[in-house]
Formats: C-alpha cells, structure tokens, sequence
C-alpha cells in the first residue's frame, strides 16, 4: 500500500512524463513543418516514449492501491527556435526529469518503501541514458555548426537513434 505522500509524489511525476510527451509532441510538429523528416520522427518516438513512462506508472499506483490521476498540462511551445536551441531545451528538460526521480527516490528511502524504491530503479537507469542521447546530439550538432548540408545528413542519421518504447510493465 502507497503512503499519501508516496501517491502524491509519483503522481507528481505522472504529469512530468505526460507534460514530457507533450512537450516532444510539439517539436515534432515544429521539426515536420520544415522539413525535417528525422528529427521529427525522432520526436515524434520520444513523445511516444514518454507516454509509455506516464503508463507505466500510473498502472504501479493503482496496483499499489493507489489512485493515479490525470491532471490538466501546461501548453508545449509551439516555436523552438533552430535545431540547436530544441536539442538544448531537450536536454535540459531530461535533467531537470532526472532530478525529479531522484527526488522520488529519496522520498520512498524516507518513506521505508523499498517496492518503490526498486520500481523507481528502471526510472534511474532510462534517464541515464536519455541524457546521453541528448549530450550526444548535442555533440553532433556542434561539430556541424552552420553547413546545411550536414543538416540533411544529420536529418537522415537520427532516424537510426529512434527506439521503440517498450511496452509499459511492472
Ligand atoms: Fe520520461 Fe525522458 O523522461
């Protein structure tokens, strides 16, 4: 059984993950109005990743007696400037995620909640990796700089980056 403290926080995080696929819902949307075929199926994936991370938790609260609500979202951007600024707020999005989970993570060892505590460790391991995909297109990027050119190519390359999200489990 969920503290109400557990609850809150968890569904705290359940609008995180759906303001997250939000949020990369529109820099699809954005990306495919210019053009950019890659990347915007690049987000439109992360988008779709993300809503697998809302489910998967909202089906642990419940399970764990909770109840898992779905709460009103803050409105995306609908502008993101170039390629460079969207990868940034990208990145910068996931760290502040990440700091989210942790804070979680620290919330269920006060709490003496070792389920969660473990179920948060798949959490752990995803934004790990996530923060390295952003850093790495971060990367590419820079070293592109202004050649158009390598834009088409790195427009053509990301789509190797896209991952199918994983059904949600507990
Ligand atoms: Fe669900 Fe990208 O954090």
């Amino acid at each position: 059984m969920l503290s109400k403290k557990i609850e809150e926080a968890l569904n705290k995080q359940v609008t995180i993950e759906a303001e997250s696929s939000q949020v990369y819902l529109a820099m699809a949307s954005w990306a495919e109005n210019l053009g950019f075929e890659g990347v915007s199926q690049f987000m439109y994936a992360h988008s779709d990743e993300e809503r697998e991370h809302m489910l998967k938790l909202i089906k642990f609260i419940n399970e764990r007696g909770g109840h898992a609500k779905v709460s009103q979202l803050a409105a995306p951007p609908t502008e993101f400037g170039s390629f460079k600024d969207m990868f940034q707020t990208l990145f910068d999005h996931e760290v502040m995620v990440s700091k989210s989970i942790n804070d979680l993570v620290d919330i269920s060892l006060q709490e003496k909640d070792y389920a969660t505590h473990n179920f948060l460790q798949w959490y752990v391991s995803e934004q790990i990796e996530e923060e390295a995909l952003a850093r790495n297109i971060l990367d590419k990027i820079n070293l592109i700089g202004d050649d158009k050119s390598g834009f088409y190519l790195f427009d053509n390359d990301i789509k190797q980056l896209i991952v199918n999200p994983e059904p949600p489990q507990i």
